[in-house]
Formats: structure tokens, C-alpha cells, sequence
């Protein structure tokens, strides 16, 4: 069997604290499931590359990562040095929208250990999954600003709805509702206040929810959808979204369950044409850079999710998913913890203990 290809680009600030901890269980399940996984690195990020270079990639980027079965990404982002618009579309969202990563699926959990924010609830009853659209939407260079510089300026900012996008998006949140034991979809929406696009995301899901009888489906406004998360997440199984939405609702939906340090991501093109893309749903983080504090689970579980996807092509990477998550859940529960979790552990020492509870399972 021919190796599974992997591009490890860590970015910048815990982007680069986080990676070597998933690097390490991957390498620890490598060795005990006989794991045929090759890395090659990447430092494409603000801090030094772009400082050299004046770009966030280089021009032949395309053609030397699209072999890759997979990107294992830590975050990019330095404000400091780029603007965020110019460092986030100089990479990220290139990658999404080039490689068509038109999935974003968020996995949302309650875990044993972790400390809940919303009273009353247990591990169990914060269980869902964000589906995020990923390609399109919100996330537009459409638009312009006439006027400039006048107090006549105006500034247009154009989304984009298309029905392949919506359709593809909304069929693949309806599938994967219907392979879970609630068969659950609920879709966010803004229809009131938004009057075309939404409407039309609206009339899509209709047409896509008439395929699936089986699927229990409601919608919701986004803001009201907002307050539901806090009240009463346990209502929710399969969240399907615009890529602002979705944006939105994948760290709220974190923040629920304990901490955005713990949650990972998984972009997807699922036809496999393209790498996937794997990161945690944090961001670089400036404000904790440095110290070696960063939770490291939402990188490793992200890295548990890539092998999950490699499982198609390489079957032992299914078992090895499986067993890092259960050796993330052992950790959370026991110990020890980041700051972020009311620990004191750091990054290493967290890490270190999600590859040693691998050999207890
Ligand atoms: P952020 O996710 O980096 O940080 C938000 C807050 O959460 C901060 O207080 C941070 O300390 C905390 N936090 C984040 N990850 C943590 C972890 N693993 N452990 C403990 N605490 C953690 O979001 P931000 O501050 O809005 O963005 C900072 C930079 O990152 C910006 O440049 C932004 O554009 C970029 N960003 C990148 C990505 C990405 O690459 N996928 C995602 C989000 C933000
Ligand atoms: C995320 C991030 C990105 C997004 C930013 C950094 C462009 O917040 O991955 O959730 O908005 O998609
Ligand atoms: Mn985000």
C-alpha cells in the first residue's frame, strides 16, 4: 500500500505550539497500527515567510500541494505583521476555495472532565455537528468602495448563493443526518432580514429535505439559533449553515461545551480531487503566544478526524482515529489540563499525555 501523503503547515503563534503535539500521537500510532503516513513541511505563514517574501505562499503552491492526500494546518494570522483579510485569503481560504473544501464539519461535544459554562449539563447532552458551507456565501472578494475618500463613500460587499454550493452543502448535512441515530437536521437561516440569499438557502433546503423522509428537520433564525445553542443544546444533531453562519456557530457552539482550545475541523472536498484540510477551529492566538499554554486538543483532535478521513484509502488509520480520541477523552477527564481548562498543565505536557494514554487503551 502506497503512503498516505500529509503537508504540515503550522502557520504562526499556537499554530506552531500545537502542531508538534499532534505530530507526536501520530507518530506514537504510526508505530502501533503500522500506519504508512509521509509528512512533508511547510513554514507558509506571516511571521517569517511572508516577511521575506511579501506573500503568504509561493506561486507554485497549487501544484506542489495538490498531490497530498492531506493539509494538517495549525492557524495563520498575525495582525502585527498582515492584515488579517491579506494573510487569511493569501492562504486558508485559498486552500478551501481552491482545493473545493466545500465541507466544513465542526464535531461539537460535551466531554467528560471539561467544565461546562451552561448550568445542568453533562457530558452527553452537548453532542452535535456543525456543517458549515465553505466555498462560498459571505466570504467574497465581490464588491468595491466608489466614492472613496468623499462623504459620499460607499462600500459594497457582495455574497455569493449558488445553487450547486447550497445544493451540495445541504445534501451532504442531510446524508450524514441520516447515518446518526437522531436523524436530526437543523438549518440556520436569515430570511426575515437577509431577503434573497436566504430566502433562497430556505427554498433549497425543501428541496433537498423532500429526499430525505426519514430526517427530522427544523430551521431557525440565526440570531434566535444563537440563544437556543446557550439554552438548550442538547435539541441539536446536525447544524447545517452558510459559511458566515456556520463561522459563527462553530465557536459559540465550543464555547458551550467548555473551551474553543478543544475543538477541531475537518475541511473537506469529499469527492477527493483535492487535499482536505485539517485544523482546530482556534485561531493563532497573540494574546497566548509564547508561553506554551495553548490547549493542544483541538489540533490532535483534528488530526484524529484526518485519519479518520485516510481510513478510506488505509484501514488501519480508522482504529488509530478511534484510539486518539479515546486517549483525548481519557485525558480531559483526568488530566492534567491547560489554563484554559482550569489546569495548570502546558501545551508539551498536555500533549505528552494524550500519546501516553494511547498505550493504555
Ligand atoms: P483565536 O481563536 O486565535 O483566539 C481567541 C481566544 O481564544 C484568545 O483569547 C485565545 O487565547 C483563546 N484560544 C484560542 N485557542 C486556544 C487554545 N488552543 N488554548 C487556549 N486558548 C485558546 O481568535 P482571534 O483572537 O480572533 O484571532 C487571532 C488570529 O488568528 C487572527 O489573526 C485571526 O484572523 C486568526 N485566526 C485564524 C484561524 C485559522 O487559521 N483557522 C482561525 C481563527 C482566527
Ligand atoms: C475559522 C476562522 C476563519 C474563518 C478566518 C480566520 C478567516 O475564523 O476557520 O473559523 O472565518 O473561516
Ligand atoms: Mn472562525
Amino acid at each position: 500500500m502506497s503512503a498516505s501523503r500529509i503537508a504540515v503547515i503550522p502557520g504562526d503563534g499556537i499554530g506552531k505550539e500545537v502542531m508538534p503535539e499532534a505530530l507526536r500521537a501520530l507518530t506514537a500510532l504510526s508505530e502501533r497500527h503500522g500506519l504508512s503516513l509521509e509528512y512533508e513541511h511547510f513554514d507558509w505563514a506571516c511571521a517569517e515567510y511572508y516577511r521575506e517574501h511579501g506573500d503568504m505562499l509561493p506561486p507554485d503552491w497549487f501544484e506542489r500541494l495538490k498531490g497530498f492526500d492531506a493539509i494538517l494546518f495549525g492557524a495563520v494570522g498575525w495582525p502585527e505583521v498582515v492584515p488579517d483579510h491579506i494573510s487569511l485569503w493569501g492562504s486558508l481560504l485559498k486552500f478551501r476555495r481552491e482545493f473545493d473544501q466545500y465541507i466544513n464539519l465542526r464535531p461539537v461535544r460535551l466531554m467528560p472532565g471539561v467544565p461546562c459554562p451552561l448550568a445542568g449539563k453533562k457530558p452527553g447532552d452537548i453532542d452535535f455537528l456543525v456543517v458549515r458551507e465553505n466555498t462560498e456565501g459571505e466570504y467574497t472578494n465581490l464588491g468595491g468602495r466608489i466614492f472613496g475618500g468623499t462623504e459620499r463613500e460607499i462600500v459594497l460587499q457582495e455574497a455569493v448563493f449558488s445553487r450547486h454550493g447550497v445544493d451540495r452543502v445541504l445534501d451532504y448535512a442531510f446524508k450524514l443526518a441520516a447515518r446518526r441515530e437522531r436523524k436530526h437536521l437543523t438549518s440556520a437561516t436569515k430570511s426575515n432580514g437577509i431577503a434573497i440569499s436566504m430566502p433562497y438557502w430556505d427554498e433549497r433546503l425543501e428541496v433537498a429535505a423532500a429526499g430525505f423522509p426519514e430526517v427530522r428537520w427544523d430551521k431557525y433564525h440565526i440570531d434566535i439559533l444563537t440563544a437556543r445553542f446557550v439554552l438548550s443544546p442538547e435539541r441539536f444533531d446536525v447544524v447545517v449553515a452558510s459559511n458566515l453562519f456556520g463561522d459563527i456557530l462553530s465557536d459559540l457552539g465550543p464555547a458551550c461545551a467548555g473551551t474553543i482550545g478543544i475543538a477541531p475541523s475537518a475541511n473537506l472536498n469529499p469527492e477527493r480531487r483535492f487535499p482536505s484540510l485539517f485544523e482546530p477551529v482556534h485561531g493563532s492566538a497573540p494574546d497566548i503566544y509564547g508561553r506554551n499554554i495553548a490547549n493542544p486538543v483541538g489540533m490532535i483532535w483534528s488530526a484524529a478526524l484526518m485519519l479518520e478521513f485516510l481510513g478510506e484509502r488505509q484501514p488501519a488509520c480508522l482504529a488509530a482515529a478511534q484510539e486518539l480520541v479515546s486517549a483525548i477523552e481519557h485525558v480531559l477527564e483526568h488530566g492534567p489540563r491547560t489554563p484554559d481548562l482550569g489546569g495548570s498543565a502546558d501545551t508539551t505536557e498536555m500533549g505528552k499525555a494524550v500519546t501516553a494514554a494511547l498505550n493504555r487503551i
